[in-house]
């Protein structure tokens, strides 16, 4: 079972959004298997919709972050600041079962919350990669890996699924999520930057040039350089595309094209940096078959999304309905869920 990171440069375009209910709807659909989130972004979006949404979940990660030590990844990462070339194995003492915190989410999912204080801890990680012994990059760079094995050995399995929600930019701990994922899931929207962003990851995370003399990102340099793997594009999720009215539709159309033809350039001058899927599939060989393995779309469920991400309700047990949102009465419809949950459900579904 791989580890998939949910990354794109560009903010607002669902990491968070999906990273909740893709694994709720994976934990939901394997109840074996342990399902970990662990949460590298300092906004802590996913965190607060997996731990109860926006008044539950936030006063969670309030205490969670408050508390000494604090129980959070900036708790783990304080740690490994302190002594950074050795691992203390400790991080089993970070993970939270969600179940205990909003009744909502499967009894098999799991979360290492995010926090703000990853922003603070930044450059301090940032210099603990820098000098020291030489594979200092290297050390740094294993720390969430770290992470993910100590709490598989806690749970005493090798496999488990792991999601991993990032931060937009590309910071020191957006470095450390890539280095431990070996997949990749790019939500983008239907906007002009959604096809720069999609240039840029390529740029950051493969090297691939945008123009001659372009600089290449440390992160390219170091990986080749201590021989880190780097995750493979798994998957492309047009997310929200169909959120238009009909005198737009036609513009929406032309900007997704656009994106498209993007991704499959992308795909032809590089076919390496994809992983091809299911396991024993061959390469696509024509745009059509490509679409398929590689792109995906989840649709716009309007209120519906809003009810289930506020309270931490994962989009497949969300009934319609009135539902109170902080003292006010929010009309779930059912034409809203049945926009979404066959979306999320056929996207997890080809998840191995
Ligand atoms: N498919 C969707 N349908 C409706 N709302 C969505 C959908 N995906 C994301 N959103 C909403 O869009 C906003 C931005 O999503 P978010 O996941 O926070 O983006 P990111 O993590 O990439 O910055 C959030 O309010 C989220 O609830
Ligand atoms: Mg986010």
């Amino acid at each position: 079972m791989a580890v998939y990171a949910l990354w794109n440069n560009k903010g607002g375009v669902g990491k968070s959004y999906l990273t909740f209910q893709i694994a709720c709807e994976y934990a939901r659909t394997h109840p074996t298997t342990k399902v970990l989130v662990i949460d590298l972004c300092p906004q802590a979006n996913a965190s607060s919709m997996l731990l109860g949404g926006i008044i539950a979940g936030e006063g969670h990660l309030d205490d969670l972050s408050g508390a000494s030590p604090k129980r959070t990844i900036s708790g783990y990462v304080e740690e490994r600041i302190a002594s950074p070339y050795g691992s203390p194995n400790s991080g089993a003492n970070y993970v939270l079962k969600v179940h205990n915190f909003n009744s909502f989410a499967p009894t098999n999912l799991y979360l290492v919350a995010g926090d703000e204080e990853l922003e603070v801890q930044s450059s301090r990680v940032s210099r603990a990669a820098q000098p020291g012994p030489t594979d200092a990059w290297r050390i740094v760079h294993s720390w969430i890996s770290d992470l993910i094995s100590d709490i598989r050995t806690s749970w005493d399995v090798t496999d488990s699924a792991v999601f991993i929600d990032c931060n937009p930019s590309f910071t020191i701990y957006t470095e450390l999520a890539l280095s431990a994922s070996d997949r990749l899931i790019i939500p983008f929207s239907a906007d002009g930057s959604s096809k720069r962003a999609v240039r840029a990851v390529l740029s950051l995370v493969y090297g691939i040039a945008r123009h001659a003399g372009a600089i290449q990102s440390e992160y390219v340099i170091n990986s080749s350089r201590f021989r880190m793997s780097v995750p493979k594009i798994y998957s492309y999720v047009g997310n929200r595309l169909t959120q238009m009215n009909a005198g737009s539709a036609s513009a929406f159309k032309t900007v997704v094209n656009t994106i498209g033809t993007e991704i499959w350039d992308v795909w032809r001058a590089s076919p390496n940096s994809f992983a091809i899927h299911p396991t024993g599939a061959g390469a696509p060989s024509n745009r059509v078959d490509f679409r398929k393995m590689f792109q995906a779309e989840i649709s716009d469920a309007n209120s519906a999304s809003v009810v289930s991400g506020a309270l931490g309700i994962p989009i497949s047990q969300l009934q319609a309905g009135q539902k109170d949102l902080m003292g006010r009465m929010i009309t779930v419809n059912q034409s809203q869920l049945d926009k979404q949950q066959p979306n999320i459900r056929e996207f997890v579904r080809a998840i191995e």
